[in-house]
């Protein structure tokens, strides 16, 4: 563990750190292009450049090992003046694209060159080396070839992350540029993270783009639901408009996010999202839903059941299970899923489609109930003849369903997802909207946070549950998400 000073502070290093993750122990920041902490090292970019006591030249901090006895400075007048000559050259070539760039606010240049340089471009305007610009490439992407500082974030993240190797550096010197390898396109299952890693405008998001200027943007942590890996994300959102999703990484799950978990946001704002019942196939509003939904419930009160589901919280799951114990009074309910928990393409994306096996896991183990093939076996034997369950839980039921012609009462967030068994449909606010707590694959328990608000009328579905009892003519006083956890013992 090597000893040294970074701007005259002592720091023991960790074996192997470079003079960048040093001073990052401290608390003293390097600007830096080329640099990330998941990517190999490749020291292009010149922004990192430091002075190390009896060393004729400037090191790059990034590629540089701290050593026994080292002093090191970050802020030395020859520091600043080649982070000054470092951001003239990267700028020579660089289009006047700031008001019309989407990078602006979260821009690597912009940023150092207010903090580091301020100085005039000694060239002028026409004799810039001119490149390709807007190209869409792939089906989230679109690169400005002129933008670029040829860091090779986005070359090494091709290369090494996602092992697909789309993208290389063509020509050379001021001619060089990205570009696809031949034969090649960018669609492999993480490329929106070249736009999050991009330290410039040359790579944006084909989907966000020009929606929203990054200023105005609202930032609620929160968790993806796309899947059991359960990355850790944060919603960007504003006026109750989700714009983006973007990973907060963490050491336990993510520092990526799969481009179909960055698209879960879409549903919330999608055109078939639901704010009324449906009852066949007829739009009605809520309270009439409500009432038809639990006349049905009523006309089978012996023969109800409550499936639980791994695309809920632990509260909305516990919200059922009270419903099947305190209004339905009956044994007839079931949270018993299992599916394959582990990363199944080596990177993030997990075999198990829901987020919350392990969470219905928790309640099962708290309130008992049957299990997944006892439950089938008594809908297709009819001894069950009205099933509760979410949308997608279903699923599970489905060839019990057409064997017995059960009446299905579903809770979901889009038209998409009902199920085309359902008799009534009850709408309910999305994990965007409302809180809840998720259990991951590896047993980390997640909360998903309210980044908008759902559109008037639409209510938590512990809620919807509640006002389903009510008219049930039991009350289970659920006022929130937490007091459906009320009486059930999680061990
Ligand atoms: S496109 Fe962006 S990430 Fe790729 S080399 Fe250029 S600046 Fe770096
Ligand atoms: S891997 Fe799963 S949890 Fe992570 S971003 Fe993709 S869908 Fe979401
Ligand atoms: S960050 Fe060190 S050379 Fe680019």
């Amino acid at each position: 563990m090597p000893k040294l000073t970074i701007d005259g502070k002592a720091v023991e290093a960790a074996k192997g750190a470079t003079l960048l993750e040093a001073a990052q122990q401290l608390g003293v920041y390097i600007p830096r292009y080329c640099y990330h902490p998941k990517l190999s090292v490749s020291g292009n970019c010149r922004m990192c450049l430091v002075e190390v006591e009896k060393t004729s030249k400037l090191v790059t901090a990034c590629s540089t090992e701290a050593a026994e006895g080292m002093s090191v400075r970050t802020d030395s007048e020859k520091v600043k003046a080649a982070r000054r000559d470092v951001l003239e050259f990267l700028l020579i070539n660089h289009p006047l694209d700031c008001p019309i760039c989407d990078q602006a606010g979260e821009c690597g240049l912009q940023d150092y060159y207010m903090e580091y340089s301020l100085k005039k471009s000694r060239f002028p305007q026409g004799d810039k080396v001119t490149r390709q610009k807007r190209r869409a490439l792939g089906p989230h992407l679109v690169l400005d070839n002129e933008r670029c500082v040829l860091c090779t974030r986005c070359v090494r993240f091709c290369s090494e992350v996602t092992k697909t190797s789309e993208l290389e550096v063509m020509e050379r010197a001021d001619h060089s540029f990205i570009d696809l390898k031949e034969g090649k396109s960018l669609d492999n299952d993480y490329s929106l993270n070249i736009a999050d890693l991009c330290p410039v405008g040359a790579w944006t998001s084909r989907d966000f783009r020009f929606k929203s200027r990054v200023w105005f943007l609202k930032k609620t942590p929160t968790v993806c639901l796309g899947c059991a890996t359960g990355c850790l994300i944060e919603a960007h959102h504003n006026e109750n408009t989700v714009y983006r999703l973007v990973p907060r990484p963490n050491a336990e799950t993510n520092t990526w996010l799969c481009d179909r978990g960055r698209m879960t946001y879409k549903a919330v704002q999608a055109g078939d999202r639901l704010a009324k019942g449906v009852i066949k196939n007829g739009l009605i509003d809520l309270e009439p839903a409500l009432r038809e939904a639990a006349t049905r419930i009523d006309e089978q009160h012996a023969a109800a059941a409550v499936l639980g589901s791994p695309w809920l919280s632990i509260e909305d799951n516990a919200a059922l299970a009270r419903l099947a114990a305190e209004a339905l009074k009956t044994e007839n309910f079931c949270f018993d899923f299992s599916a394959e928990q582990g990363i199944k393409d080596g990177i993030l994306v997990n075999k198990d489609p829901a987020p919350n096996t392990a969470g219905a896991g928790l309640v099962k183990a708290a309130c008992g109930g049957l299990s997944l093939e006892e439950f089938s076996r008594r809908i297709a034997d009819k001894r069950i003849k009205v099933v509760i369950t979410e949308a997608r839980a279903a699923a599970f039921i489905k060839d019990a369903l057409k064997a017995s012609g059960a009446r299905l009462i579903v809770f979901a967030v889009n038209r998409a997802e009902i199920p085309p068994e359902a008799y009534a449909t009850l709408p309910y606010a999305s994990y965007f909207e409302t809180p809840g707590t998720f259990v991951n694959y590896q047993g980390l328990k997640r909360r998903a946070e309210p980044a908008v608000e759902a559109k008037e009328g639409v209510k938590p579905l512990w809620a919807v549950v509640n006002k389903l009892a009510v008219y049930s003519g039991t009350s289970l006083r659920l006022d929130s998400a937490e007091d459906a956890l009320k009486g059930i013992n999680f061990r």
